[in-house]
């Protein structure tokens, strides 16, 4: 983008924002829950939608004015339900956080049990960590993995712990977990145990709204919430989809599964937050738009066979991967039984020849959350950049290098130009 005005009137401002982008022009990124959004995107997000308050919903705002902002929040409202196949969508959560707390207080009182995926297991920590203030209003249960060799779920211990806590939402949903989840089963505990099934597709979005992966909404979830910045390829911000009746959000409604979507937008606004960040919205409905091509599909295929390529490297040479492979774009290296490191070293080590990931912990983890003992790695953000199994092979090639040499500073130096190279061979979306 065009940045002649910043650099004139702001050129500190400026040189952070030339800066990052040229990080993220030479440098290889491997973070599962980045990507890169497209030119016209990046143009809706730093259009004079940012200027407008819309507090409210399309047809029903407390400001004038709203003539545009309608128009481009019901293109994102239906592009959303289209893509996902529900009857409702809420598109003004600021991100994924905040729309998962949406829901929470749309359901739930104070006190009531929300049964989600144990943290070290890959759930998230809006999924009810001790440190959110979430985890001191309502009561967090677990469920976990019960095979760790092939992830899969233990139902019947779910099944067991929400008849026990009476929970009232069960939460499918993960940040680090590399295969799919049941959510037909998930639903059959819901019901068994009178809960609303929810599920966060924030990290598969994308996968699930290019159908390479199973959306909950088929197996009769109720809820579900995404951030639309990361597989989705979109700005930072969040969505709460939903199945139910749809009335007019600024009258009160009796708490019932059928009336969801009206408690969902009631949550949102006024419950929650004030004017919803409409150049954010602008530019979700262009990510929805672009999600919608079939250029989108096979960039989602090409995602997962990344993803593939890069765990079979890794464990032909030797890495323990949580699961033993991957079934979406992410994975996570057992580093202290791949490497005798734990995943903060590794992190760090990468990050010295331009290779961004993140640490993770491991099942059960011993070792604290800081600096755990894995990494998670993701094909998101390189897939766009247009990497394809060649280069994937290369790029693990890369990184195994990188921990071998990491004691050896001339190595690592040639390594870094190396990585550089390759990187500038595949141009970052929007320069
Ligand atoms: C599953 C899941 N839910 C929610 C979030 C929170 O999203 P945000 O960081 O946009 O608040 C994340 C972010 O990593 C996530 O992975």
């Amino acid at each position: 983008m065009n940045k002649t005005e910043l650099k004139k009137s702001d050129p500190e401002v400026y040189a952070t924002v030339e800066g990052e982008m040229q990080r993220q022009r030479e440098g290889v990124e491997l973070i599962a829950s980045e990507n890169y959004v497209s030119p016209a995107v990046l143009e809706a997000l730093g259009s004079h939608m940012t200027n407008k308050y819309a507090e409210g919903f399309p047809g029903k705002r407390y400001y004038g004015g709203q003539e545009f902002t309608d128009a481009v929040e019901t293109l994102a409202i239906e592009r959303a339900k289209k893509i996902f196949r529900c009857n409702h969508a809420n598109v003004q959560p600021l991100s994924g956080a905040p729309a998962n707390i949406a829901v929470y207080f749309s359901w739930l009182e104070p006190g009531d049990a929300i049964m989600g995926m144990d943290l070290s297991h890959g759930g998230h920590l809006t999924h009810g960590s001790p440190v959110t203030y979430m985890s001191k209003l309502f009561n967090f249960v677990r469920y976990k993995m019960g095979d760790l060799e092939t992830g899969a779920i233990d139902y019947d211990d779910m099944l067991k712990v929400a008849k026990q806590e009476k929970v009232k939402i069960i939460l499918a949903g993960f940040s680090a977990y590399p295969r799919e989840l049941d959510y037909a089963k998930i639903r059959a505990v819901a019901d068994e145990v009178g809960a609303i099934a929810m599920a966060d597709v924030a990290h598969v979005a994308g996968l699930i709204a290019a159908g390479e992966l199973k959306n909950p909404f088929d197996y009769g979830f109720n809820v579900v919430t995404t951030t639309t910045h990361k597989t989705l390829r979109g700005p930072r911000g969040g969505m709460i989809l939903s199945q139910g009746k749809v009335s007019n959000p600024l009258k009160a409604v009796e708490k019932t599964v059928e009336n969801l979507p009206t408690l969902i937008d009631r949550s949102v606004f006024p419950g929650f937050q004030g004017g919803p960040h409409m150049n954010n919205i602008a530019a979700i409905a262009v990510a929805l738009g672009e999600a919608m091509q079939p250029e989108y599909k096979v960039y989602a295929k090409q995602v997962i066979l990344n993803a593939k390529t890069m765990a079979e490297r890794l464990m032909s040479n030797g890495c323990k991967l949580v699961t033993n492979g991957t079934d979406n774009h992410m994975m996570v290296v057992d580093c202290v039984k791949s490497f005798g490191l734990n995943g903060k070293e590794v992190q760090h080590i990468l990050d010295e020849v331009g290779i961004s990931a993140s640490k993770s912990t491991v099942p059960d983890d011993t070792l604290p959350p800081y600096s755990p003992s894995g990494l998670r790695l993701g094909t998101p953000a390189i897939t766009t950049r247009g990497m394809k199994e060649p280069e994937i092979d290369k790029l693990t090639d890369f990184m195994l290098q990188a921990i071998r040499e990491h004691a050896d500073e001339a190595k690592m130096a040639q390594l870094k130009v190396s990585v550089r190279e390759f990187c500038l061979s595949f141009p970052l979306p929007g320069v």
